[in-house]
């Protein structure tokens, strides 16, 4: 047996894959013309107007870009009307973003169980978690994985609930031919490990017109965008994104379609790989009715064998990234932060499948597979970590507190 990177045996992947984000002669190109432009600031015809006409018309709605997606999900809510008294589910195997800018909002954030198969909100789950407070929904199209569209449009029209699709991992995602993007509002994140990157940076795709001249004001201030008048409308805040993040992102976007085809035909040749070398049904996702998957992470199940041995997935992860895999543990569930420690509405919700799924999946980043090597590297990654499951445990009792996640 090959001894394993972690205990001094060769790497499966010697030398790093290409890192993301990544930079190129297009995008320094795009970044000095910014930079030259003068135009430091949302003035004029900026490159946020820009990056909002291509996103207009890849939704077929208006899009507001803004400075993060955390701040485009409070300004989703805050221009959904939702605030105090207000109860709002939201998937509880997510970035902590999704349920914070509900409590900064003043609303109270309620987790909602996902599936085991896709880890997106389980719309059944949901439905018995309304209660004559709940107003709205927020779905997360979870490692580009999309949610379902479906159960989730029931779900909203029986409840009369507002829906916000956190796609901070997805852009394309369709459930059953339905593209993401939808509902009443969908929020992007271009910070710098996202599909597009612009360092930092987001976006509100909204149903209309009149809400997105109201998020585009509330993230100005309450101004109209452009005007560093004294004419605030509205009780705003500065969530404008900065116009070389905007030029970034637009520029990255014009490669998005090839990117999103390598990483489609990668994973499934994974796919094959891991059933055939290691153990089927490695892979959460995708789903039958999950037409388009975005693909913004592999996100892998521990295998049986690592689990009997108790093996944690924070062991699994060092292994897989000392290998030349880069792997992290999957999200907690939000509400177990201590940031929720006083929170009891929050903490009494029964989310186990969320917690199981924290305990027992790893994620890879997206960026990894644009590599052709990738899917034999990460199956030999995994069969190694699995051949060498006794040396792990005994490597995992030797360095106990250090890995997160526990099996
Ligand atoms: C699911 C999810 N939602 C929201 C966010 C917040 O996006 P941003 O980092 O742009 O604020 C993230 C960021 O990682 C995320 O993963």
């Amino acid at each position: 047996m090959v001894p394993l990177a972690l205990c001094g045996g060769p790497h499966v992947r010697p030398r790093p894959y290409a890192p993301w984000p990544s930079p190129s002669a297009a995008t320094r190109k795009v970044l000095v013309a910014a930079h030259d432009s003068g135009s430091w600031w949302q003035d004029g015809a900026s490159a946020a107007e820009e990056l909002e006409t291509w996103l207009a018309g890849e939704f077929g709605r208006p899009a507001v870009a803004v400075s993060n997606g955390t701040a485009a999900l409070e300004l989703a809510l805050v221009a959904l009307g939702i605030g105090r008294g207000d109860e709002v589910l939201v998937a509880a195997t997510t970035f902590i973003s999704s349920a914070t800018a509900v409590s900064r909002v003043g609303a109270q954030p309620v987790p909602v169980d996902v599936t085991p198969d896709s880890l997106t909100l389980d719309p059944e789950a949901a439905a018995a978690a309304v209660t004559s407070r709940t107003r709205a929904v927020i779905c997360v199209h979870l490692a580009g994985h999309p949610a379902d569209l479906t159960g989730i449009r029931r779900l909203a029209e029986r409840h009369h609930l507002a829906v916000v699709e956190d796609a901070a991992h997805a852009l394309t995602a369709a459930w059953d031919g339905t593209r993401i993007g939808i509902f009443d509002a969908t929020v992007l994140s271009f910070q710098a490990a996202k599909l597009l990157p612009g360092g930092d940076g987001g976006a509100v795709i909204l149903r209309d017109a009149d809400t997105a001249r109201q998020v585009r004001m509330l993230a100005n201030c309450g101004r109209e965008r452009g005007s560093g008048s004294y004419d605030h409308a509205l009780i705003g805040t500065n969530a404008r994104i900065h116009p070389f993040a905007a030029a970034l992102v637009r520029e990255q976007a014009r490669w998005y379609p090839q990117a999103q085809q390598t990483r489609a035909h990668h994973h499934q040749v994974l796919d094959g790989a891991l059933a055939e070398q290691v153990e089927k049904e490695l892979l959460v996702g995708p789903v039958q009715q999950a037409t388009v998957h975005d693909h913004y992470a592999i996100l892998l199940r521990a295998p049986g064998r690592l689990a009997e041995q108790g093996v944690t997935v924070g062991t699994l992860a060092t292994a897989l990234s000392a290998e030349g895999v880069p792997a992290k543990v999957l999200f907690p569930p939000w509400q177990s932060a201590p940031a929720y420690r006083d929170d009891d509405r929050a903490r009494s919700a029964h989310t186990p499948r969320a917690a199981q799924a924290a305990l027992g999946t790893v994620a890879v980043p997206h960026h990894v597979l644009l590599d052709p090597h990738a899917p034999e590297q990460i199956t030999a990654a995994v069969a190694k970590a699995v051949a060498g499951a006794d040396d792990l445990a005994a490597w995992q009792d030797q360095h106990q507190a250090a890995p997160a996640g526990r099996a």
